[in-house]
């Protein structure tokens, strides 16, 4: 396995729709085991390909915490079948916006089909950190990013200061 590096904001590439995998090859499941590592390293609970510069419908996530077992998932082509009627508010960080929290409401259960990393098509329903996290990953993978459920003032001022950080680094 290796680490990649995670793509940061205002990267446009962030903002790609991504395109799903056709199957779950050695190259995919390679590209998994890689986020995955990458993911744990940085740290953070979930990552999608886009945020390691793949534009391909894959992402994982481990919302586990410390004193447990890590319970990777890993999910290509993820679809959200179903949203529950009740919310989840909660404060989402996203690795390619470090530094920024924003609180955001989302459908506190969820049920996501994707095939997983041995290629079997999977069906899980899922509630709390795990729903939220799940939507988040699945929201990169259409462009989405949680600067966007901010006020578009607030959001031109993040932009704008990653821009900044961005061009005093080169
Ligand atoms: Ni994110």
């Amino acid at each position: 396995m290796s680490k990649l590096e995670i793509v940061k904001v205002p990267d446009p590439i962030l903002r790609e729709t991504s395109t799903p995998v056709e199957s779950v090859n050695a190259d995919v499941r390679r590209l998994m085991d890689d986020m995955l590592e990458t993911m744990y390293d940085a740290p953070g609970v979930g990552l999608a390909a886009i945020q390691v510069g793949v534009p391909r419908r894959v992402i994982v996530l481990d919302v586990s915490t410390d004193d447990e077992e890590p319970q990777p998932f890993f999910m290509a082509n993820p679809e959200i079948v179903h949203l529950g009627e009740a919310m989840r508010t909660h404060e989402e960080g996203c690795l390619s916006i470090p530094g920024v929290n924003v609180e955001i409401e989302r459908p506190a259960d969820v049920t996501v089909r994707y095939v997983d990393r041995e290629g079997a098509a999977q069906e899980l329903t899922a509630d709390g950190l795990l729903a939220t996290a799940i939507q988040h990953e699945v929201d990169h993978l259409d462009g989405k990013l949680i600067i966007d459920f901010m006020s578009r003032l607030r959001r031109d001022m993040i932009i704008r200061k990653f821009r900044k950080q961005r061009q005093a680094s080169d």
